[in-house]
């Protein structure tokens, strides 16, 4: 008797489960840095909304926001072991996973508008450059736009001169090392989630990044000039772990990739709308001095920062900056 009971409890729980189970969505956990009032920030929620309704519900996905879940340089780790299962993290964390060729979105003036830089990343350059992940069990699913960078510190910084013995926080880059030691500057390598900090208690000096990142971070209410420099570029690649993607079901991962131009597309329409609004509101907190340099200010930058493609060039050599030189060239003439 006790075990036909037993038996029938067991059935009564496969009947439970069993359903249930089969209904459990996929989850996917996209984790990255910047605040949620940001384009990276918009996008993923976008992709989140279009995901779960073009796969009717059988995925879901949650967004982790501002360093909640990892910081910069565990959140490439934590994709990689699987424990996380999206990122977004920007071009410049890839170099030091082994993966130089991202270097070069660093170089300063590099890339001279939005416009380059989409043919950059929407041409055969972008997609081979993606297909180099694959060999750190990694896929490149997509390239989001930030925007252009510009300098923050606590005094004026106009001329080449102005840089020089100021400490910087600079992302892990080794281009950006070189940048500011072109400068004669002190470049410190600092997570983002840790920025806002240094600069108020002086750890640092000052940061380069852009206006959406700069306002949302409130540095600029730490920082008492910001140099309107745009002279270099951040933006994201959206990668997921290559195993997850590859066994995920096929009708699932088309779904994923609907949603995902979608969101990109989103992204990258408004992403300079977002940063031209951050810089309306820095400007209307009068707590920083925005300073916009003269041709020849600009073009002394310029001409300091030249050093650094030298540099560069000795890691991931002069054939593929001159790739990217190419298409600012096309896209001016
Ligand atoms: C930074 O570390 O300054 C940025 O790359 C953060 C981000 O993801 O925009």
């Amino acid at each position: 008797m006790r075990k036909l009971i037993l038996a029938a409890a067991s059935i009564a729980a496969l009947a439970l489960t069993g359903p249930a189970l089969a209904q459990s969505p996929i989850i996917i956990k996209f984790s990255h840095v910047v605040a949620a009032d940001t384009p990276k920030g918009k996008a993923s929620q976008k992709f989140k909304e279009l995901a779960e309704k073009y796969t009717g519900g059988k995925v879901k996905v949650e967004v982790y926001p501002n360093s909640t879940l990892y910081k910069d340089k565990e959140e490439l780790e934590a994709l990689q072991l699987g424990s996380v299962q999206m990122l977004a993290p920007s071009n410049s964390k890839f170099g030091p996973l082994g993966i130089r060729e991202f270097e070069v979105f660093d170089l300063p003036y590099i890339l001279p508008d939005l416009k380059t830089l989409r043919k950059v990343t929407e041409g055969p350059l972008g997609l081979r450059l993606l297909k180099l992940l694959d060999s750190k069990g990694i896929t490149g699913l997509a390239y989001w736009d930030n925007g252009f960078k510009q300098m923050s510190a606590n005094k004026k910084l106009i001329a080449p001169a102005d840089y020089q013995g100021v400490k910087f926080r600079i992302q892990s880059s080794r281009v950006l090392q070189a940048q500011f030691k072109a400068l004669a500057s002190l470049p410190q390598v600092m997570a983002f989630s840790e920025v806002y900090q240094a600069l108020q208690t002086g750890v640092v000096d000052g940061q380069e990044n852009t206006w959406s990142n700069i306002y949302t971070q409130k540095m600029h209410e730490v920082q008492k000039y910001i140099t309107e420099t745009n002279h270099g570029y951040i933006g994201y690649v959206v990668i997921v772990n290559k195993k997850f993607w590859d066994d995920l079901p096929a009708d699932i991962r088309e779904q994923l990739t609907k949603a995902m131009k979608e969101a990109t597309d989103f992204n990258n329409t408004q992403s300079q709308k977002e940063n031209d609004d951050a810089l309306a509101e820095i400007k209307k907190s009068g707590k920083s001095e925005i300073i916009k340099l003269t041709p020849a200010q600009d073009e002394a930058m310029r001409k300091a920062m030249e050093p650094v493609y030298k540099d560069a060039a000795s890691r991931v050599g002069q054939p593929l900056i001159d790739e990217f030189l190419k298409e600012s060239k096309s896209t001016t003439n």
